[in-house]
């Protein structure tokens, strides 16, 4: 279904938070090769017809083919800082107020790179954003589940001496056969460290990765969770303990999860009371930024209204302080006001 000029700007200044941005996922094909020239660094392909046709995706796991490749370009302070900044100019034309965005030091450590340098680069560019726009991001450690454990206890012993400028831990990459229950240890000293705790589970994965995520990583958040369906108690859990869930439709779309997006759950989850947010995950991979993933849902039939408690959602679920929530909720106020027709 079509949409109006309207409703596509009114979800554009829609005030919105993003809680599941990977940054290394915003990495533009024209702006890796620019960093391979910058670099000296050489990727597998001829130009960037020849790149950009590798973005046909079956499942997870041949996105994460791809996105770890290009990683490899990104090699100095700039180019984290760059990359950052990139997305913060993205995400302010979307509407977002506050990005919580992840990162995944240990395939940098992996490529050479010094963890701090990677932290510098990153603060870098979120200074620049907030100079610039005024808009709030903070840095969520996301483990690579389909590396070692003890993989992940090195990448804490290089993350706690500025634990301090960390928000959250989060878990990613290759999810079936890598259950969360593995990093248990990880997820108890991460808490220890102060960090908020969240994880993907329930993408590809089973719905019991969703219920290890909460009964044995304690996790506040789960991202994506859309197989959370498969199991009606746990819906009921999630929506009673007020459990964020990081969705995203042009990703679930992009890596077959779904056929379609109006076959993301949402509307049903939403129904149920859980707390459902929408997210871009991967822009640069999966044909969007936020704001196209909330076009794509009032495309695919979801009401305004709905969309709004959408909005609204990522503000109760980020984890930014509660002076900065309730700012941010008078703004979605203002906004409802303003687009009142499109909501009656
Ligand atoms: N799932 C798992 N790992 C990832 C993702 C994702 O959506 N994006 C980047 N790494
Ligand atoms: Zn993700």
């Amino acid at each position: 279904m079509a949409i109006s000029t309207r409703i596509s700007q009114a979800l554009q200044s829609l005030p919105k938070t993003e809680l599941h941005l990977h940054i290394e996922g915003t990495l533009e094909p024209e702006l890796a090769l620019r960093m391979t020239e910058r670099n000296g660094v050489t990727l597998p392909f001829n130009g960037l017809d020849d790149l950009r046709s590798r973005y046909y995706f079956a499942d997870l796991q041949s996105f994460l083919d791809l996105y770890y490749q290009l990683m490899s370009v990104l090699r100095t302070r700039e180019d984290f800082s760059d990359l950052m900044f990139a997305y913060l100019t993205h995400a302010h034309k979307d509407g977002v107020r506050r990005a919580e965005i992840f990162f995944d030091p240990q395939v940098h450590m992996n490529n050479g790179l010094d963890y701090n340098l990677v932290l510098d680069g990153l603060q870098d560019g979120i200074a620049r954003g907030r100079d610039a726009y005024g808009i709030d991001a903070a840095l969520i450690l996301s483990v690579v589940r389909d590396l070692p454990v003890e993989s992940a206890q090195t990448l804490l012993d290089a993350a706690a001496p500025r634990a301090n400028e960390l928000l959250a831990i989060g878990l990613d990459s290759a999810e079936v056969g890598y259950p969360p229950e593995l990093f248990e240890q990880v997820y108890e000293r991460a808490a220890g460290m102060g960090l908020h705790l969240a994880a993907h589970a329930g993408e590809e994965g089973p719905s019991e990765y969703i219920r290890q995520a909460l009964d044995v990583l304690h996790v506040e958040r789960i991202d994506h969770g859309v197989r959370i369906v498969d199991d009606p108690a746990l819906v009921e859990r999630v929506a009673a303990e007020g459990i964020g869930l990081t969705v995203c439709p042009l990703s679930s779309l992009r890596l077959q999860v779904v056929d379609d997006v109006a076959n993301v759950p949402i509307r049903q989850l939403l129904d149920a009371g859980v707390r459902v947010t929408v997210n871009s995950d991967d822009p640069a991979y999966f044909g969007g930024y936020i704001a196209r993933n909330y076009t794509a849902l009032a495309e695919a039939g979801l009401p305004m209204e709905a969309l709004a408690t959408i909005a609204g959602n990522s503000i109760e679920a980020c984890f930014a302080p509660e002076e900065d929530k309730a700012a941010m909720r008078a703004e979605l106020d203002r906004w409802k006001a303003e687009y009142a027709d499109l909501l009656a």
